[in-house]
Order: C-alpha cells, then structure tokens, then sequence
C-alpha cells in the first residue's frame, strides 16, 4: 500500500519540488515599470513602427523550453505550432484568470474567459501604459453548451508602444492548428486599438 502511494503521488504531483510550473520565472520583465508607459503623453513615431521585431526569436526561445519537462506557463510562444501545443496542453490555467465564462452576446469573441501571464498582470499592476516584452493575454472561446471551441491569443513582441510589437493568433478549434490568425496585425489590430495598449480586457478582473 505505501508502495501504492508512493508509486501515485509520483505520478499525480511529482511530489519533488522540480517541478517547472510552480517556478515563478525570476527573470522575466515583470518588473515592468518605467518605461515609456510612464508617460501617457508618448506617442508612438515612426520609430517604434515595426522597428526589430524578430518573430523567429521568441519562437526559438520558446522551443528551447519545450525540451523541459515541463514549460512555464508563463511563456507563451508567439509561434503557431508552439502555441497550439500549449494552448491544447491547456497551460494557462495556471495563469490569473477571469473566475467565470464571460456571456456578452455583443462581444466579438462570444462567450469566454480571459488570462494575463505574470508580465501583463504585474504591468497593469504598474498602472503601465505600454506592455513589455512577453505580455500575453489568452481568450479561451467556448459555445453555448460551454465547450471549449478555440482560443484567442494576443503575446507582445517587443516593449513599443506600436500595434506592430502584438502578435496575433486565433484558432477556431481544438483539435488542429488551422489558426484564421497567426501573426502581427492582420484582422485582429483593428478592434484591438483601445484598451490599455491593444489589452481591452479590463484589469483586475471583474
Ligand atoms: C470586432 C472587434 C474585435 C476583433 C476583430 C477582434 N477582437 Fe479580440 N477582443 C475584442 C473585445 C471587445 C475584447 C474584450 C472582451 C470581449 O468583449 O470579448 C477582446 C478581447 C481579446 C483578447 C483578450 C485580451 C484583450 O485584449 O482583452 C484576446 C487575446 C483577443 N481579443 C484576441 C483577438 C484576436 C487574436 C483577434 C483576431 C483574430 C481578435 N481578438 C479580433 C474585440 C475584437
């Protein structure tokens, strides 16, 4: 019986403390202050348009911890079949998140329910208008049945202020990556112009 025990909390919790998803990531930019979003007066200017974005970076960052054990959830790759991975993986619920389906029939999105990685909760928290580096929002989109149909997914590129520094995925489905949105601008940057750089979503939740 203890054998039984040992043998199941090995497999349900792991039990050792290695495990990568209660680490919280140290390093990451949630300090998230001080920049620009200091600043409501900043505007964006021709510099901050595009600038460096190098989508292939994030998603080799990302692919390097895909080897682990177990990703961080709060590294969301801004890239398609990384993303899909996580997203089917169901990662961000270890994330903050809205505590219910949303039901606005006029909402765009339909009936979901939102989550803020650590960087977009502590820059809110900042009172930051421009996200860094990293933030993430996922929207997890369900039917009326509350099944679970797709995802929307919106990860920051770089620390402008520029609808350009967001990338964009939307999937329609669960079971396979055949995103209508996988990339920066697109169909989603119209609507997403307000908020709190791009983030409509309130913060905290409500
Ligand atoms: C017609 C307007 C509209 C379009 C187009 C749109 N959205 Fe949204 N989106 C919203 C609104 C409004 C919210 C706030 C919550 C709600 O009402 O659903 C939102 C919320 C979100 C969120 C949660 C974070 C936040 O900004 O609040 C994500 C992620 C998201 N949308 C992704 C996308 C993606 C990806 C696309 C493109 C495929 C897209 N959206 C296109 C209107 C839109």
């Amino acid at each position: 019986m203890k054998y039984l025990l040992f043998a199941f909390c090995l497999f349900a919790f792991g039990c050792g403390s290695d495990d990568a998803s209660v680490e919280q990531p140290a390093t990451q930019n949630n300090t998230g202050s001080g920049g620009k979003g200091d600043d409501p007066g900043q505007v964006c200017d021709a510099d901050c348009d595009l600038g460096g974005v190098d989508l292939g970076d994030l998603g080799a960052d990302a692919g390097a911890d895909m080897g682990d054990m177990q990703l961080d959830p709060n590294v969301i790759p801004a890239d398609s079949d990384l993303l899909f991975d996580y997203l089917q993986a169901e990662t961000y619920l270890a994330l903050e998140g809205q505590s219910e389906i949303k039901r606005d029939p006029s909402s765009f999105h339909g009936n979901s329910k939102v989550y803020f990685n650590a960087p977009l909760v502590a820059s809110f928290e900042a009172g930051n208008l421009v996200h860094p580096k990293d933030s993430a929002a996922v929207k997890v989109l369900f039917d009326d049945q509350d099944v679970m149909v797709g995802w929307a997914v919106a990860v920051k590129l770089s620390d402008e202020d520029s609808s350009s520094a967001w990338w964009w995925y939307e999937n329609e489905t669960t079971t396979v990556n055949d995103p209508i949105q996988a990339g920066v601008n697109g169909r989603c940057a119209r609507c997403h112009g307000g908020g709190v750089d791009r983030i409509v979503t309130p913060y905290p939740f409500e």
